[in-house]
């Protein structure tokens, strides 16, 4: 009698086990979140499928592309970010009930090796390695976020979902059904006071630059001509302008910002010069 009770007390005991175990592999959440549902800074509503289909082509992402949700909700920017572009994705979620049945979409969604869904505040969590950054939140946290998404490498591309950014325009737009989504991206650090040379030449122009946000302006100044710059672009690291310089031909400068250096090519009568600008 005593070893049946034993032996009943075992198997119950690898049933437990078993379920405990079974309960910790199973891909499927029995949570379900309700849409309005209060979240710390913002309520949960997700980005419709077709919206976010579109925010990440806007945005151009790829399989080279990490990309974090800020605010992740079900993980459904993420998920298609991994899923249908091929991209490395991260959600940070507020919400740990949430956290958890985003991830458990990733595993439903068959990309749980390419998405991870944390529990965390935004505003508190890093992101600094993404090189897209997605968000649905209020404009006075796309304003909070501002700074920091400023200071990310040139050339990280953010999407936000409904709400702009204040004073820094988009670099793009799109509309569906409705809903609105906007594009940055985020500009080198270009203003203040640089020296351009042509490489292998020892004759120097001073290159003048202001700058709000991607908007540049000013002007460039070669053996005492000062000229301003025409159409200067700025987007991510590329910089392009053309001006007229003291011989009265109009030269184009298209180049890459690194820091305190720049390096491209001058375009002139056809021909093409490589330069560079460095500042202090
Ligand atoms: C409007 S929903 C957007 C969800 C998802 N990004 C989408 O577009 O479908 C905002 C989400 O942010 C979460 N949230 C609110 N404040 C947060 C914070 N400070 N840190 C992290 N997540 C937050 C909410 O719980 C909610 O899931």
């Amino acid at each position: 009698m005593m070893k049946f009770f034993k032996l009943a007390c075992n198997a119950a005991l690898a049933m437990a086990v078993a379920l405990v175990m079974g309960c910790a592999s199973t891909p499927v959440s029995d949570y379900q979140p309700q849409r309005g549902q209060t979240g710390k800074d913002v309520i949960w509503i997700p980005t419709s499928p077709e919206l976010v289909t579109r925010m990440l082509n806007m945005a151009k992402v790829s399989n080279q592309d990490i990309v974090y949700d800020l605010g992740a909700g079900d993980g459904i920017i993420a998920i298609t970010a991994a899923k249908q572009f091929g991209a490395r994705a991260f959600g940070i979620e507020y919400n740990p009930q949430m956290a958890l049945h985003a991830q458990s979409n990733a595993r439903i969604a068959g990309v749980a090796d390419k998405v991870s869904i944390r529990q965390g505040d935004i505003f508190e969590e890093k992101f600094d390695e993404a090189s897209v950054v997605t968000m649905y939140l209020l404009p006075h946290l796309n304003l909070k976020l501002r700074p920091t998404l400023l200071k990310m490498k040139p050339g990280t591309r953010i999407v936000s979902h409904a709400f702009d950014m204040g004073e820094w325009e988009p670099d793009d737009r799109v509309g569906f059904d409705y809903a609105s989504a906007y594009l940055w991206v985020v500009p080198s650090a270009v203003q203040g006071q640089w020296t351009l040379q042509e490489v292998d030449s020892s004759a120097q122009s001073v290159l003048e630059i202001e700058q709000i946000f991607q908007r540049i302006g000013g002007t460039i100044t070669e053996r005492g001509h000062k000229s301003p710059l025409l159409g200067a672009q700025l987007r991510g690291d590329k910089i392009a302008f053309q001006y007229v310089g003291a011989d009265q031909q109009l030269r184009s400068v298209t180049a890459q910002v690194s820091g305190k250096r720049m390096q491209g090519v001058m375009t002139l009568q056809g021909g093409q010069l490589p330069i560079e600008a460095t500042r202090p």
